[in-house]
């Protein structure tokens, strides 16, 4: 009698790979990032972050700095900082921002996207704001990394290990940590009324639900995957916060499946990219945000008559997109400014299946690593 033991079969849990496992851990990284920082009256209790109102109303500017994933997470980071608590907030890649001589000093609050908290060109950035007197904040998923033992304030975000190359649920617990950040600072600010605030935390209750949902029915996602896998280049597009994530669902296509993907602003159509259109080609449009829909609708609209097979995400009950798309993934109805933490679902769905399909290593794609700590 001989048993074989396959550790790593064991860590998977029965799932194909580690990114499709970490896919489907979204709703518990989700909700523990946000159930551990809400106390009983639904106030958001930040303890690893001192920032107190006096140091919250000198600081007059905001750097969000980051690498790969987690710099898709500082972009949508940016809009909630300014939109919630009404600090200017730049973001950048880390391997430009040390290098350029940004204007950093005592009265800029630095904030440090990292899930390894190893990435050498974040933590070269980070020490270099933190010399010119900034204040250090870091979003950080592994406990006791370089980025949090250096920074002044640590969010941590509650992912667990994240195994697979390509970054899901790291991001997803990056976004929530960057919702529960500006909302703390709204609050601590008083820029924000008792009413909306407690409007977006009920809000924000309710996502790791609709992301379960997301990934109750993915059948017609995998479908489509299996259809267009055999596409060499696609591209994305999206409005307003659309396109943070129409980046990071090209990024992830990119890294897994090796087939040559970009995302654009869709209001930048006609500078471009529209010249690369032709019958087939494979569009993927976010239009989730209700102010920019009709919008989106004509630049579906602008591919669609140029041959274009494109494939839309909006939310339920948007049904006029279905005038225009080839298909329409739809994503459980939320406000505008959290759609991303759900957009994402469908796309991540669609790299992974299309790396299955393209026979890829979805876990460990070549030339990749899970952590780059050279330059
Ligand atoms: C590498 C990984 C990405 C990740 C990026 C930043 O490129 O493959 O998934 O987003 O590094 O890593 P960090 O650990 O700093 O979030």
């Amino acid at each position: 009698f001989h048993v074989t033991w396959d550790a790593e079969a064991a860590e998977k849990e029965g799932y194909q790979h580690f990114m499709i496992k970490e896919i489907h851990e979204q709703p518990k990284g989700v909700h523990e990032t946000l159930m551990r920082r809400l106390d009983k009256d639904h106030n958001i209790v930040l303890d690893g972050i001192k920032l107190t109102k006096e140091d919250l109303e000198k600081i007059n500017k905001v750097y969000i700095v980051a690498c790969g994933t987690a710099y898709h997470a500082g972009l949508v980071g940016r809009y909630a900082i300014e939109k919630f608590a009404k600090i200017p907030v730049e973001v950048d890649v880390a391997s430009e921002f040390r290098y350029r001589d940004p204007f950093v000093d005592e009265n800029t609050l630095f904030i440090a996207v990292s899930q390894s908290g190893e990435t050498l060109d974040t933590l070269a950035a980070l020490r270099e704001a933190k010399r010119k007197g900034a204040r250090i904040l870091s979003v950080v998923n592994v406990v006791g990394s370089s980025v949090a033992r250096e920074s002044h304030d640590v969010f941590y975000t509650w992912a667990g290990p994240e195994i697979a190359v390509a970054s899901t649920k790291a991001y997803t617990t990056q976004l929530m940590a960057m919702y529960l950040i500006a909302l703390n600072m709204a609050s601590t600010k008083g820029t924000m009324s008792k009413e909306d605030y407690s409007k977006v935390v009920a809000e924000l209750k309710t996502l790791p639900e609709k992301i379960e949902k997301i990934l109750g029915d993915i059948d017609k996602i995998q479908h489509q995957a299996d259809a267009q896998f055999s596409n060499e280049s696609v591209f994305f597009m999206g409005r307003g916060l659309d396109v943070n994530v129409a980046h990071e669902g090209s990024l992830k296509l990119k890294e897994i499946s090796y087939i040559n993907s970009f995302a654009i602003a869709a209001g930048e159509l006609k500078h471009g990219t529209i010249a690369l259109i032709e019958d087939g080609t494979l569009v993927i449009a976010l239009a989730t945000q209700d102010h920019l829909y009709e919008k989106m609708l004509s630049n579906i609209q602008e591919v669609k008559a140029r041959g274009a097979y494109v494939l839309a995400v909006a939310k339920e009950g948007n049904k006029e997109a279905e005038k225009t798309a080839d298909v329409v993934m739809y994503i459980p109805d939320t406000t505008d400014e959290l759609t991303p933490i759900l957009s994402v679902i469908p796309l991540q769905l669609f790299a992974y299946f299309i790396a299955v399909a393209r026979g890829c290593d979805v876990d460990k794609p070549k030339n990749l690593a899970k952590s780059v700590t050279v330059e």
